[in-house]
């Protein structure tokens, strides 16, 4: 097994990450994108939760997507099989019943970590120097919430928090108010949106400009390698709910957006602004609240991306599956 070199970061756009996820296929092109680029990104582990699905199988199709990738050195630990305080709410309805329908993979051969995977937030964030660990969230954030908790001083050891979910004018996809990964675990949300990091959100306002659509899952298909065919097959099961649901052509490819603002943040914009989490209202739980104007004169605490160069992101998104099989001159 080739292992991957450390790259001499951190640079000015390099960076450490750990990327917290619930694996549908959208999570899975973040990682995958994410480990297609060492000269500016080093992959310190995947830290899986459930969301979409429940942990088993969060977990394993992490390992599947890892093992297809030929990246099978990446740790992965698994965490909570549930949110902070409530049940959990699972997405089998987009996703299918193990999270990655539509295209069968191998039983994953790779261990899982021994750690829970707030404990090792914990650990990696800690060991290193201040300002060079950035959290990537794909999903709902009950992990973070737990390794805020354990580690008072984690916060203000980050780099970032940049994470997908939430929403500002585009409504909710889980209710008519709130998007999934916030919606899962309002009280964790709630702790991480206030915890003192400079935290990205990514909402389904940046998102749902970023679908999947005909032309671009071909010229994924045209890379022509097995990971690609893979996702070409995932990909297009995971967009049918979303069609239907919203008569688009494409479903929002969401997660990969984190890694793409990381990648190249000229593709995204937004404004600094004071963001909220509804954990009471049983009409809006799990609602974000972004004062987009300022009125309340709460402080600024999100830097919410709601515009998305969405030709430049898929463009960016496909280079980097290209490069698989990933090789040492892909080492940078
Ligand atoms: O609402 C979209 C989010 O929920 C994405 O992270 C998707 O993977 C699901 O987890
Ligand atoms: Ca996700």
């Amino acid at each position: 097994m080739k292992k991957r070199s450390e790259p001499a970061l951190p640079t000015e756009l390099g960076r450490h990450i750990i990327i917290d996820t619930d694996p549908s296929p959208d999570d899975a092109v973040a990682f995958l994108v994410a480990l297609a680029s060492p000269a500016e990104l080093n992959v310190l582990a995947i830290t899986t939760v459930a969301g979409n699905v429940p942990i088993e199988l969060t977990s394993k199709n992490a390992r599947k997507a890892l093992e297809l990738a030929a990246c099978a050195d990446v740790p992965v630990y698994a965490g909570a099989a549930a949110p902070l305080v409530r049940p959990l709410v699972t997405a089998e309805h987009v996703h299918g019943r193990t999270g990655f329908d539509g295209y069968d993979l191998p039983e994953p051969i790779m261990p899982l970590q021994s750690a829970f995977a707030p404990e090792a937030i914990v650990d990696m964030v800690m060991s290193k120097p201040p300002g060079e660990v950035t959290l990537c969230c794909l999903a709902p954030l009950t992990n973070i919430a737990l390794a805020l908790a354990k580690e008072p001083r984690l916060a203000a050891r980050l780099k970032e928090i940049v994470l997908m979910g939430g929403s500002f004018a585009e409504g909710g996809n889980i209710t008519p108010a709130a998007e999934f990964n916030i919606y899962v675990d309002p009280e964790a949300a709630a702790r991480v949106f206030n915890c003192g990091a400079p935290i990205t959100m990514i909402p389904l306002d940046c998102t749902h400009q970023a679908r999947t659509t005909t032309q671009r899952l071909e010229k994924l298909r045209r890379l022509d390698t097995p990971l690609a065919e893979a996702f070409y097959h995932l990909l297009k099961f995971n967009k049918i709910f979303d069609e239907q649901k919203y008569g688009w052509e494409g479903g929002p490819l969401h997660d990969a957006t984190v890694i793409a603002y990381l990648l190249a943040p000229e593709l995204f914009a937004g404004r600094q602004v004071n963001v909220q989490i509804e954990c009471a209202s049983s009409l809006t739980l799990g609602m974000t609240v972004v004062d987009w104007w300022s009125v309340t004169g709460r402080p600024a605490n999100v830097k919410v991306l709601n515009q998305i160069n969405a030709s430049g992101y898929f463009d960016l998104v496909i280079e980097r599956l290209s490069r698989f099989p990933l090789s040492d001159a892909a080492d940078g």
